[in-house]
Formats: structure tokens, C-alpha cells, sequence
């Protein structure tokens, strides 16, 4: 029986080993996926003990993200490039690193393509992965803003892109046809990172954040007519191509979409 892992400091919250375990039952895969709580100086000795043990692929979540890297053998160009890495394989007796977050988020989100206007707010970890995704997408039309201007040109320069302050961003926003908003603001506050958005009817918010459901980021957009797609369809896109990769198979992710609204609601 093949068994599958995330690790994480907490990790009592974690949604995935319901999502996996109901996608391995979909697909009459016997298989398990467990929760693992790691101390943060026991990284290493955990990657190991996971080898000896057996584990067939294990992902990764806050804090560890940047550190596992150093206990891989291999990386792919998704976490290359994303400099993280949430999904790893067990493939002919060595660890290998993927990056699925950015890459999971962009396949969720509709009718993207080559000349899509994106807006990325934010310029932290999160928002690193999803322009490394865009990038490897080849989506080369994106704009990086963020509260210090200095840390979005920088990542803006990497991956060459554009950068822009936050009042420039305001009086050309109704341009852009997908807006995704990579910060923590909005977690546990009625704040969001953007005064005053003209949202138009052709646009599409998007927020990482899933808890809460609606932030006022996404709630301001739906009020102005835009559509709107929270952080579930991130979660649960990471997870589907973190399935594929250990099994060869696309999960089905309407089925998990309502298992988590129920158990939220
Ligand atoms: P993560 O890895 O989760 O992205 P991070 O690297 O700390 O976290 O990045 C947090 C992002 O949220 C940054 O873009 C940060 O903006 P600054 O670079 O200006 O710090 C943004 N952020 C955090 N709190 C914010 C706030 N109150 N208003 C606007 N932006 C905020």
C-alpha cells in the first residue's frame, strides 16, 4: 500500500489529506495520505525518515517551503523557478521537487490566455510562485504592485515583467483582465491592499485567501459587477496536479469543492 504525506508547522488545519484520501477512494487507488506535524529544526531528519519509511511523494506547506529544497535530489523547473517547492516524488529512489501552487492556481482560472492583462498584488512568497507560473505559462502581458515598491521591482526585474505603484495601478486598473491578490491582507482583517479598484464586469478578482471565503477585496469586485474566485480554487488546483504527478491521474475537484463548503459553512 502506497502512503503520501504534507508536512507542516501547524498542520492541524490542512485540508489535503481529505482531498487526497477522497480522490484516492474516487479512483479505487489504494493508497493514504497523513498529516505530519515537524518541529521547526527536524526537516531534515523527517525527508529521511520518510525515505526508510517507505513514503511514495509528500507535499510541503508554510514554513517549509524553501527550506526543503536543500534535502531534495532533484528539482523540477516549476520549483526552480518559483524558488519553493510544495509537492515532492519519490522517483527511482530520489526526492524531486515540484512547484504546483502557481501552476494549480493558473489552471483554474478561465479562459487565461497568451494576451491576458494580469495584475499581481503583492510581492512576497505567494506572489513569486504565481509569476513564476505565469512566466513558464509564457503569459507575458503581467504587472507586479505592492505596498514597498522597491521589493516589486525586484521580483518584477527577475522575471521580467512590469512593476507599477499602487496609484498608477488605480488609474489604468479597469486594463487589466485578471487581477489576483497574493498578500495576507484580509486574513483575519476588513483591510484589502487596494483603495480604490475600478472593477468592470470583464474582470476577474482573484484572492489566494480562502478563509475567509469572501474578503473585501473580492467582495468590493463582486459588488462592482467583476467575477470572483477565492483561494479554494488554488488549494484544491495545487492538490490536483500534485495527484497527478504521484499517480498519473486527474482528480475530479467539484466533489472536494462542496465537501470543504460544508464542513465551512
Ligand atoms: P508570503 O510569503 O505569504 O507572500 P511575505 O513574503 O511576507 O508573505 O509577503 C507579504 C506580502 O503582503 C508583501 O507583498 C507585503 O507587502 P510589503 O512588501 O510592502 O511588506 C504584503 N503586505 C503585508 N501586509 C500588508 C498590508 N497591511 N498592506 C499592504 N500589503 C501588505
Amino acid at each position: 500500500k502506497k502512503w503520501y504525506a504534507v508536512l507542516g508547522n501547524p498542520i492541524h488545519h490542512s485540508i489535503s489529506p481529505k482531498m487526497h484520501d477522497l480522490w484516492f477512494q474516487q479512483n479505487a487507488i489504494d493508497a493514504s495520505y497523513i498529516p505530519i506535524f515537524v518541529e521547526r529544526d527536524k526537516l531534515q531528519e523527517t525527508v529521511v525518515s520518510l525515505a526508510l519509511l517507505g513514503c511514495s511523494g509528500f507535499n510541503v506547506t508554510v514554513p517549509f517551503k524553501e527550506e526543503i529544497i536543500a534535502y531534495l535530489d532533484e528539482l523540477d523547473a516549476s520549483a526552480a523557478l518559483a524558488g519553493a517547492v510544495n509537492t515532492v516524488v519519490r522517483r527511482d529512489g530520489k526526492w524531486v521537487g515540484y512547484n504546483t501552487d502557481g501552476l494549480g492556481l493558473l489552471a483554474n482560472i478561465p479562459n487565461l490566455s497568451h494576451d491576458s492583462r494580469v495584475l499581481l498584488v503583492g510581492a512576497g512568497g505567494a506572489a513569486r510562485g504565481i509569476v513564476a507560473a505565469l512566466s513558464q505559462k509564457g503569459i507575458k502581458d503581467v504587472t507586479i504592485t505592492n505596498r514597498t515598491s522597491e521589493k516589486a521591482s525586484r521580483l518584477a526585474q527577475e522575471f521580467e515583467v512590469n512593476e507599477m505603484n499602487l496609484s498608477e495601478v488605480s488609474a489604468i486598473f479597469s486594463t487589466f483582465d485578471v487581477v489576483i491578490q497574493t498578500t495576507s491582507v484580509g486574513m483575519d482583517s476588513l483591510e484589502t491592499p487596494l483603495s480604490n479598484p475600478n472593477w468592470t464586469s470583464s474582470m476577474l478578482a482573484v484572492d489566494i485567501i480562502y478563509s475567509p471565503p469572501e474578503t473585501v477585496f473580492l467582495k468590493q469586485a463582486r459588488q462592482q459587477g467583476a467575477t470572483t474566485m477565492n483561494g479554494l480554487s488554488m488549494l484544491i488546483g495545487q492538490g490536483a496536479l500534485a495527484f497527478e504527478l504521484w499517480t498519473g491521474i486527474q482528480p475530479d475537484q467539484q466533489e472536494i469543492r462542496k465537501t470543504i463548503f460544508r464542513h465551512e459553512g
